[in-house]
Parts: structure tokens; C-alpha cells; sequence
């Protein structure tokens, strides 16, 4: 809590390249919630490096991801932007919290279960304590609220469990924190197959619109998206799933209500619709992509705000840290 105001955490990996899902679902609730909260958005390069990244595309994609927060509206001078590599007590209050998580609780997370499938090859200590990790970076900051998707309510659940565990082992020491879940319409799903969540990391990237797509890109991939043989533009998620994600999408993307959209294309059919859909999205990613640019063409601006949010981060973290050691009885000089 700080002038009033309460705190929120949230982080994104610096993995793969972004869709317009990650912008609808997190980025840019972020920049809305920037005005209530005190706020503190992490770049998450330690979650990262639980799958395999190549060392050269994760430093690069750190500052590309900088780039991306701060061009789609994040204020570094209100809120704390930084790395979570450089704040070493994300390491340090993760390795206390390990001593307050069980291996089997680990053994049962979804995530972990779905990634060790996908990742047999490299299932190393690290993807298995990811949940524990995460649990640090919220609790350092005695965070409030942690802004979501669906699948990341089993980490805050935990982070809540772990947190309550060592309230109740020693003495009120961290704030328990909530799941801020966004609102209906949020999700958006994959353009070929929009039974599944649109992913960083899907099979068929004609599936996903990437913040970095050009023009040309956004629009031929809308063109593709698979609909159904009717020729109605309405909203019918069970019936008419693709469809219905397009207006989630349009409706995201223009501000328009989806009552407003289906008005707008009645009568029209799918080709004009899908045609507006890409030209909306790749219209309101056009001013961030070149954004985007200009601040990565500035790396001291962009290294300036990284020392100063991790600068403010340290304080804020080590404060926490300082209670924790001494309530386990680490020996303080
Ligand atoms: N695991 C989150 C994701 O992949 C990223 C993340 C790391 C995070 N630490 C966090 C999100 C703390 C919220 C709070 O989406």
C-alpha cells in the first residue's frame, strides 16, 4: 500500500513473440490499471530460462519486450518496469519458500505436468519450481493483486498457500494476494482452430497475430481464419466459434460493443468482415510497432528506466527479504 493506494505484480517472459491475445488479455489491461494501483511489472527472465532459450534472442527479446511495455502505454515513471534478474531477491526468497513448498504440490501443477510432456527431454528442477518462484516475485512486494489469465490461477493459488503457511508458521509477514481476473471477452483464441487459446507458441503461426506482424501479415492471416459455412456475422460461441472470436477481437480492437459490430456487418458477408477485423488490429498496431522501434533505437533511455525500476524494486524487495531472514533465524551482521 503506498499513497493509498494498493499493490499490483505482474510479469510477462520475454519469450517468443507476443500475440494480440497477450496484449488484450495482460498488456493492456496494464496500462489501465497503472491509474489504481501501485504498480510494479516485471520482465520475467528467470521463468524464461525454465525451457531452453537461445542466450543471444532472450537478451534481445528483454529489451524488445522493454520497448513493447512501455509503447503500448506502461509509465516507468509511475510504475517500477525492470528485469527480474536484477533484483537478486526474487533467487534469494525463492530459495526460503522452497523450504515452504512440498514436492508433491509441485508434482500436481497443471502447468508443469502440461510442460513436462512437451519438454520430456528437459525437465529440469527449475520448470518444476517455477509456481515457488513466482510465488517470490509476488510476495516480495506484499502484493494485493496479480492481474491473470485462466491459466495462471493455479500460481496464484499457490503463491496464497505458500504465503499463509509462513504467516502462520511465524508472525503475519506477507500480504496474501488476489487473482485479479479480466474481463469476459478477453480471451482470444486461434485463428485456425478457435477451440484453443491463441498462443506464443503454437504449431501453425497462421493461427496467431503477432504484435510484430506487418500490415500485410495481420490482414492475410484474418482472410484465412476459419469461420463456418453459414454467412451470418453473430455472436455464437457454441455454434459459431470463429466467428464469435472475430467480433471478440474486432470488438478489442475498435471499442466497438459486439452488439454495435454484428450491426455494423449485417448483411455483409464473412470476406468484408474478416477484412475490417485485420485492417482494425493491424491499424492500432501500426503506431506501437514504429513506437517500438524508436525506443529500442534509444538503448540509454531504455537501460535508464531499467536501472531506476529495478533501483526502486530492490527497495521495496529487500525490505520484505530483511523480515523473512530474520524470522527464520538467519544470523543478520
Ligand atoms: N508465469 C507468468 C506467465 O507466463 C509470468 C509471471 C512470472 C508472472 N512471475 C509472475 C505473472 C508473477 C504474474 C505474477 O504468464
Amino acid at each position: 500500500m503506498k499513497d493509498g493506494k494498493k499493490t499490483l505484480y505482474s510479469a510477462v517472459q520475454p519469450t517468443n513473440n507476443l500475440t494480440i491475445g497477450n496484449y488484450i488479455g495482460a498488456i493492456r489491461n496494464f496500462v489501465a490499471l497503472q491509474k489504481d494501483y501501485d504498480c510494479y511489472f516485471a520482465i520475467a527472465n528467470m521463468h524464461a530460462i525454465t525451457v531452453r532459450q537461445n542466450p543471444a534472442e532472450l537478451r534481445q527479446r528483454t529489451l524488445s519486450l522493454l520497448a513493447l511495455y512501455i509503447a503500448c502505454g506502461l509509465n516507468p515513471e509511475k510504475s517500477a518496469v525492470y528485469v527480474q534478474s536484477h533484483v537478486p531477491a526474487h533467487a534469494e526468497l525463492c530459495w526460503v519458500l522452497n523450504t515452504f513448498t512440498y514436492v508433491g504440490e509441485m508434482e500436481r501443477m497443471t502447468q508443469f505436468k502440461d510442460k513436462s510432456a512437451r519438454h520430456a527431454e528437459n525437465i529440469n528442477m527449475g520448470l518444476m519450481d517455477y509456481p515457488v518462484l513466482m510465488a517470490a516475485d509476488i510476495l516480495l512486494y506484499q502484493t494485493d493483486v496479480v492481474p491473470v489469465g485462466l491459466d495462471q490461477r493455479q500460481h496464484v493459488e499457490i503463491a496464497r498457500d505458500i504465503a499463509q503457511r509462513f504467516n502462520n508458521a511465524f508472525s503475519p509477514t506477507f500480504t496474501v494476494p488476489e487473482a485479479l481476473f479480466m474481463k469476459v471477452g478477453a480471451k482470444i483464441c486461434d485463428l485456425l482452430d478457435p477451440s484453443k487459446k491463441m498462443s506464443k507458441s503454437a504449431e501453425n503461426v497462421n493461427g496467431s497475430v503477432f504484435l510484430s506482424d506487418d500490415k500485410d501479415t495481420v490482414i492475410r492471416k484474418f482472410k484465412r481464419a476459419v469461420t463456418d459455412s453459414g454467412n451470418e456475422v453473430k455472436y455464437d460461441p457454441e455454434n459459431k466459434a470463429g466467428v464469435s472470436n472475430l467480433l471478440s477481437v474486432y470488438s478489442a480492437f475498435t471499442g466497438k460493443s459486439i452488439a454495435e459490430a454484428e450491426a455494423e456487418f449485417a448483411g455483409r458477408g464473412y470476406g468484408d468482415f474478416k477484412l475490417a477485423v485485420g485492417e482494425a488490429v493491424a491499424d492500432k498496431l501500426a503506431p506501437v510497432q514504429a513506437e517500438q522501434a524508436r525506443l529500442l533505437a534509444d538503448k540509454d533511455y531504455l537501460n535508464g528506466v531499467l536501472k531506476d525500476g529495478a533501483a526502486r524494486a530492490c527497495r521495496t524487495a529487500e525490505k520484505t527479504l530483511a523480515k523473512v531472514y530474520k524470522k527464520i533465524g538467519f544470523y543478520q551482521i
